[in-house]
Formats: structure tokens, sequence, C-alpha cells
């Protein structure tokens, strides 16, 4: 299993998440790695986040759903309440559990324990920066959840890539929505995410297409395949999987997330996920591979890929930590304070080089299991 693994880049990455948080508005020149969702409208990239969530709470549908960036950072938390201790969150609601929650940067120290509320929230503040209609803005939502059952990574969810505007949406609409998606996925710290639905044509796949402008190399580029239970009867995605339609060095993923009619009946994130590993585990075609198919097993090569990511980029960011200290520092000065021995300067980039020894010796040792063909 993962869980220990896991726990333990956890506890590093949350450090430096904490380091980054405590040096503030400089940190914003810094890109931490980043996991995008790309594609068509409609394939799934919604759903596909809110199976690695494990939680409902996404807008999902039929149509333009996502207009808005929504940059979701999961934060493992330990579980610390009892039983019946139970939160309560502002409307009174009693938790589901109290150990998990999300917090909106636009609405400060408030907690939601019922993630239906976050997904009104996200609808609401949707409607309020670009109307009720099919308009899109670029301006981020923030959310961050913490629960003891996620990994720590930072998901992007975006607006599918559109061809015809419709609704009171601008002509150049496409043009618009294609300037967004690479504005994220242009960064050589995003990881792409790039979903295409099995029952379409791959090769006309505008998420690989447009993936591939920015990562011809393919070094950061995931392909995930939903959708892969409505294809047509003796079909399948293995030659794909095989790397024989279009190869992408770190590979393909397949997964079943819930349907239209699923979400409709509220089908339940828990019941959808066990009804993928049947799918996977029965089918002629993946039982003999069932392990690396499915939404558990792209959140593990997800997570480890990350990891490597933020390893390749450490140097980087250690780089750009120092010089925007050094910046912070001689501002600091010209207010008449210097940043002295022992003080939050020093401790933060003291911070930095403990935490870089110790991921890098981690990570040495755990290279293996990533299901990559390189
Ligand atoms: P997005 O626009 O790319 O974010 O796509 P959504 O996640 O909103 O999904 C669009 C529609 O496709 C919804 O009705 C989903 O229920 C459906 N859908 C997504 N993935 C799958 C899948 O793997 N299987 C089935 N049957 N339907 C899916
Ligand atoms: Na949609
Ligand atoms: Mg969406």
């Amino acid at each position: 299993g993962t869980a220990g693994l896991g726990s333990e880049i956890v506890n590093v990455v949350n450090k430096l998440q904490d380091v980054f948080t405590s040096i503030g508005t400089t940190g914003s020149s810094i890109d931490l790695p980043q996991i995008c969702v790309l594609g068509s409208q409609s394939s799934g990239k919604s759903s596909v986040l809110e199976n690695i969530v494990g939680r409902d709470f996404l807008p999902r549908g039929t149509g333009i759903v996502t207009r808005r960036p929504l940059v979701l950072q999961l934060i493992n938390r330990p579980a610390t309440s009892s039983k019946d201790q139970g939160g309560v969150d502002k409307s009174g609601d009693k938790a589901a559990n109290p150990d998990e929650w999300g917090e909106f940067l636009h609405l400060p120290n408030q907690k939601f324990y019922d993630f239906n509320k976050i997904r009104d929230e996200i609808v609401r503040d949707t409607e309020a920066k670009t109307g009720k209609n099919a308009g899109i803005s670029s301006q981020p939502i923030n959310l961050r959840v913490f629960s003891p059952n996620v990994l720590t990574l930072t998901l992007v969810d975006l607006p599918g890539l559109t061809k015809v505007p419709v609704g009171d949406q601008p002509k150049d609409i496409e043009r618009q929505i294609r300037d967004m998606l690479l504005k994220f996925i242009s960064k050589p710290s995003c990881i792409i995410l790039a979903v295409t639905a099995a029952n379409t044509d791959l090769a006309n796949s505008d998420g690989l297409k447009m993936a591939r402008e920015v990562d011809p190399e393919g070094t950061r580029t995931i392909g995930v395949l939903t959708k892969v239970d409505l294809m047509d009867k003796g079909t399948d995605v293995v030659d794909i999987l095989a790397g024989r339609v279009i190869p992408l060095r770190l590979g393909y993923v397949p997964v079943v997330n819930r349907g239209q009619r699923d979400i409709e009946t509220n089908k339940a994130i828990t019941v959808a996920l066990e009804h993928e590993r049947e799918f996977f585990e029965n089918h002629a075609s993946y039982k003999t591979k069932a392990q690396f198919c499915g939404t558990p097993f792209l959140a593990r090569k997800l997570n480890m890929i990350l990891m490597h990511h933020i390893r390749a980029t450490l140097p980087d960011i250690k780089q750009r930590i120092s010089t925007n200290l050094q910046k912070f520092n001689a501002e600091l000065q010209t207010l008449g304070g210097a940043l002295g021995e022992g003080n939050s300067g020093n401790i933060v980039l003291s911070v930095i080089t403990e935490f870089c020894s110790e991921f890098r010796s981690m990570i040495d040792g755990n290279t293996n299991d990533l299901g990559v063909n390189e």
C-alpha cells in the first residue's frame, strides 16, 4: 500500500507549504507543482477530480459547468476528533466527519463540513463573477480541503475546451478558454492530466493536442481515459494503454466515473468507486491488468509523479526562495528594520535547506512502483 510512503511525503510537503505560507505575498512568484485537468467540455474532468478526492463537492454535468478555474489544495491532516465530538459549521450543521472540511480563500475563517454546501458556494461565487449564463472568467476560486483521507496534492479544475459559443458567450470563447488553459499548463511546474473520453477518437483529443503544444517531450502529461464503461461492446482501450496509438511517456490510466444518471440519483462516491473496481476486475480486456486501472491507481501514480516532479524542481524552487528572501530583506531594511541573526528570514531559509535535504534522502529511497513506461 501507499499509506506509509504517502504520509511520509505528506509531512515534508506540508512543511514546505507552511514555509510558503509564512513567506506570504512574496511566495506568489514561486510555483509549487500542481496538477491541472485538461480536455474537452464534458469529457469527465470534474468527475475525475472528485473521485480522486473521494468526496462529492464539484459542480458536474452536461454543458459548460466549470466556468472558472478551481484551485483545490488537498491537505492531509490526521484525525484528531473523537467520534462524538462532531464539528458544527456556521449554519449549525452537524459534521458528517469532524476531521474533514473545506475553506475558501474568499471566505476566511469559515469551515464547511457539509460538502454539498461547498458545491453550492462554488456555483454561487461562479455566478457572482461570471453571471448565470455560460460566461467564463480566469479569476480562480481557491478552496482548501483538510482531511485524513487525502494525499497532499494541489489540483486545478479548469473549464473544458469548446468550439461553439452557447448562450451569451462571446464569439471568441474558444480562444478565451485556450488562453486561460495555456496560462496554467505552460508552467513547467504543472502536471497535466489530459482527459479524453474513451468513447471518442483519441486522435481528435483536444486535451492531448494542447498538452503536446506545451509539453512536447511528454515529461509531465498523464493520459486519463474516462467513460470506458460507455464504449461499444467488443471495443476496449488496450491498444492505447500499451502505447500503440498515441504513446505517452507517463502512460494512460483508464477510469469509470459516475454517469449523468448516477449524478441525478445521488449515487454515493464510495459505491461508484466499488463499481469501478468491479468493472475492471471483471472485464475480459482489463482483468489481468486491473491493478493499473481505476481511480485509486491514478491517485497513487499522481502522488508519485508529483513527488518526483518536486524533486526535479527543488533546486530551482530553492533558488527562487532565496532570491525572494534577499528582496524581502532589502525591502525591510529600507523600512528601517533588518532581519538579523535568528530572525524570521533566516529561520525560513534554514527550514527550506533542511526540507531539501530531508526530501532528497527520502525520495531517493522510493523511486520504484510508478507504473511508468520509460
Ligand atoms: P467536465 O465537463 O469535463 O468537467 O465533465 P463532467 O465531470 O462534468 O462530466 C460530464 C458528464 O459525463 C456528466 O454527466 C458525467 O456524469 C459523465 N461522465 C463523466 N465520466 C464518466 C464515466 O466514466 N462514465 C460515464 N458513464 N459517464 C461519465
Ligand atoms: Na461539463
Ligand atoms: Mg467540469
